[in-house]
């Protein structure tokens, strides 16, 4: 490992007198307004006016009949993945998933967050290899799945970094095998697709589909999600799971489990607040990226890409991708890491520790779930069959893992929407001292 500070690559450059995040909350001052208006006129609860707004407001937006406001969107996620459960293999006992026994094809370069509710439903997520165009789920995987497991019926698709996945492939392979889709838009929220020539926002594409509202997300309420969707049956159960469960006695009475997974009116003013400015975010995200894009030409790397005819991502993350031939030595344990220089080369190791060293925040691609301890056991498919036990003694080779290689090559860059352009300029001028 080296001493960038002390390394003659990085000779005359200061620390960011403040940090430079990787994406934080950018606030505007009408989140405030509504945080005082539910203090006020004291709703402060997981009812009130700012719910009722942020609901309509965004199923407006992104073209859905119905949204339902959650505490995060990992609890929109857990109850997208219970209601498909039901509908598919009906309600369970009260102590046991709705998934029991049964698998469910995720994405695998994504957050923990979009695939560990298959086992709190207790099902077996089975993790689909990535393709190289939009760094997601990969058509060509997905149906070698359904070839190994015919009789699977759900799908858990996330869209990385803000870049939509390919929606056209995935839905028809889906429809040919009568499968359920659950949308995690978390990270992609004002992303579009275009599917069969029409263009619908992400979180409208799944037949369950989920957005956050997290610290770091696009916009923000400090927390909170949403579950998106067209039908009232499956709002009004989200709305009732979310909220115990109740029933319409006097008393507290429960036919099925409840959740205390309701947004609070407070963080739904936050998020008010924020709505207007959606666009403006992914103005200043899109710039960010094209300015990396450019800053970087000249570099052995490549952006993290996205189909430009059949998408628009909301930018929410600019991502770098070293050439494999310019990758300098960089391995990773479970915990810790080890990387050295090799003039001309870099590795995200390397990298990050140097815009970490001037206080500018990135961070690994997201690791891949099959490479995840937790679920080292579970199955993992590539285009080519089964990705597991493919190593062998004798023969050089393993065959394609996708996520595995964008993990091992690429990093998520600072893609702060308030951090100017003379800061990016040094992040930009650090990346080009790394592969000195
Ligand atoms: C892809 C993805 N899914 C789900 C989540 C979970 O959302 P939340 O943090 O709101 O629970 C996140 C991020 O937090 C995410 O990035």
């Amino acid at each position: 490992m080296i001493d960038i500070k002390n390394d003659p690559r990085f000779k005359g450059l200061e620390p960011f007198p403040s940090r430079v995040w990787l994406s934080s909350p950018t606030m505007h001052g009408d989140e405030q307004r509504w945080v005082d208006d539910a203090i006020q006129t004291n709703w402060v609860s997981t009812v009130g006016r700012n719910i009722d707004e942020i609901e309509k407001a965004i199923a407006e937006y992104v073209g859905v009949q119905y949204a339902v406001g959650l505490s995060a969107g990992t609890a929109a996620l857990h109850l997208a993945t219970k209601l498909a459960g039901e509908r598919l293999f009906g309600m369970a006992r009260p102590n046991e998933g709705t998934l029991q026994g049964k698998r469910v094809f995720c994405s695998d370069v994504t957050f923990d967050a979009s695939i560990n509710p298959v086992a709190y439903e207790d099902g077996e997520a089975v993790f689909i290899d990535t393709e190289r165009d939009t760094w997601n789920m990969d058509p060509a995987a997905l149906e070698k799945a359904f070839e190994l497991y015919p009789d699977t019926k759900l799908i858990v698709l996330a869209h990385l970094y803000g870049t939509p996945g390919k929606m056209e492939e995935i839905k028809a392979i889906a429809d040919k095998h009568g499968a359920l889709i659950i949308e995690d838009a978390a990270e992609s929220l004002g992303a579009k697709y275009r599917l069969n020539g029409k263009w619908i926002e992400t979180g409208a594409l799944g037949d369950y589909n989920c957005i956050s509202f997290n610290g770091n997300k696009i916009i923000t309420g400090s927390a909170g999600g949403m579950f998106l969707t067209d039908s009232k049956e499956d709002c009004e159960k989200v709305r009732k799971w979310s909220t115990q469960s109740r029933e319409a006695a006097p008393w507290y009475q429960h036919e099925e489990i409840g959740y205390n997974y309701r947004i609070s009116n407070i963080v739904a003013g936050v998020v008010r607040g924020q709505i207007p400015y959606l666009e403006e975010h992914i103005e200043q995200k899109k710039a960010i990226y094209e300015r990396y894009k450019e800053g970087l030409k000249d570099l052995p790397v490549s952006m993290n890409p996205f189909d430009a005819e059949k998408s628009v991502p909301n930018y929410w993350l600019s991502c770098l991708l070293i050439d494999e031939d310019a990758m300098a030595p960089h391995v990773r344990g479970e915990q810790d890491e080890l990387w050295s220089h090799i003039p001309g080369k870099s590795s995200p190791g390397e990298i990050l520790n140097a815009i970490a060293c001037f206080k500018a925040e990135g961070r690994p691609i997201w690791k891949p779930m099959h490479m995840q301890p937790i679920y080292r056991t579970h199955k993992f498919i590539t285009a080519e069959g089964n990705g597991r036990g493919r190593s062998n003694a004798y023969i050089a080779g393993t065959g394609a893992d996708v996520g595995a290689d964008i993990f091992r090559r690429g990093l998520c860059l600072p893609s702060d929407n308030k951090m100017t352009p003379e800061q990016q300029d040094i992040v930009i001028d650090i990346i080009h001292r790394c592969f000195q």
